[in-house]
């Protein structure tokens, strides 16, 4: 395989059992500048799922809904969503993850981009999800999302029953998976509002800050409305993200979340780590890019906690 230097296009021929990891610095010989060199991404396999066969097999096992939600920008909901269905997946779980997010950065990361998403299946195939729903390389199976996906608001939100959409289609296809989580966009809009009616359980991620405590209120309220009014049995569970413990800020609030949560808060915390960001460049669950990074390790045991709620 070639790689080539970043500043001067010098390329080398290099044989890709150095890669040991899915990218790796080099010096390039030439101009001494220090790039990353990435190993060539799999290639893509976007045949869609036959859901239709694989019901009729399925033993229509306890299927959990979990959305991964809070109206704040940046907190690693994405990454949640993508790093606990492969540590869910490893654990030989069938997993079927939705993009509910028109920014589309789980399709993004799974290498989906500009397919055809819920807002499609719902208007060309009827509300079939299952012509939208998409194999990946890592076990995983994905809805994914567009820039389309910005449309329903305007064509769906006037109609009767509208925040039920999703939890009516996902019925049919609850029957062959173990796990669908969903991920939301930072928002309470027709999507937020879907995912949280269609799920058993939300998981709020947080960074350990004064804001983010503030939009941690937020959703728990939205929580809350919902039981309410529909008597929908949702519960919800905290996650410290991007945390660094050695900030005293960061500590504090942890302690108080924990306190605000009454005891609805995992135990796992999930640290800020360089392999994290690394993984996105490459387009892989963490697990898979570096299996002994901090993150990875920390994900798994946060599926091990889910399982066991
Ligand atoms: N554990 C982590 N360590 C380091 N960076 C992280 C971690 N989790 C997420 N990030 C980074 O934080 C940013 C926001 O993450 P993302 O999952 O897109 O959040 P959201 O979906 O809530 O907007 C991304 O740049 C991502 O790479
Ligand atoms: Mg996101």
């Amino acid at each position: 395989m070639f790689i080539s230097c970043d500043k001067c296009k010098t390329k080398y021929k290099v044989d890709e059992s150095v890669f040991k990891k899915p990218t790796l610095r080099v010096k390039c010989s030439k101009c001494k500048h220090v790039f990353t060199a990435y190993k060539t991404p799999p290639k893509q396999d976007d045949a869609p799922y036959v859901l239709d066969a694989a019901v009729q097999k399925a033993a229509a096992p306890e299927c959990k809904v979990v959305c991964i939600c809070n109206q704040k920008g940046g907190v690693a909901k994405t990454s949640t969503c993508l790093n606990l269905a492969s540590s869910l997946s490893a654990k030989g779980k069938r997993v079927l993850l939705i993009d509910f997010d028109v920014q589309a950065n789980l399709s993004l990361l799974l290498r989906c981009k500009n397919k055809k998403s819920f807002f499609e299946a719902m208007g060309d195939d009827d509300g079939d999800l299952t012509k939208a729903i998409i194999k990946t390389k890592h076990g995983i199976w994905l809805l994914p999302s567009n820039s389309r996906m910005a449309l329903a608001s305007k064509k769906y939100l006037n109609q009767e029953k509208f925040e039920y959409f999703l939890r009516e289609k996902l019925e049919r296809i609850k029957k062959v998976f173990d796990y669908i989580i969903i991920d939301t966009p930072p928002s309470g809009d027709f999507y937020t509002l879907n995912a949280l009616l269609a799920s058993d359980l939300a998981i709020i991620p947080t960074q350990c800050d004064y804001l983010s405590m503030n939009g941690v209120s937020h959703i728990v309220n939205m929580i809350n409305v919902i039981r309410n009014k529909t008597k929908h049995k949702l519960d919800y569970r905290g996650l410290a993200t991007l945390y660094n413990p050695e900030n005293t800020v960061e500590k504090v609030v942890y302690e108080k979340l924990k306190t605000q949560l009454g005891g609805k808060m995992f135990n796992t915390v999930i640290n800020r780590d360089s392999s994290l960001q690394e993984s996105h460049i490459a387009r892989l669950p963490v697990l898979e890019y570096d299996k002994d990074s901090k993150a990875g390790q920390q994900y798994l045991a946060l599926s091990e906690e889910l399982l066991e709620i």
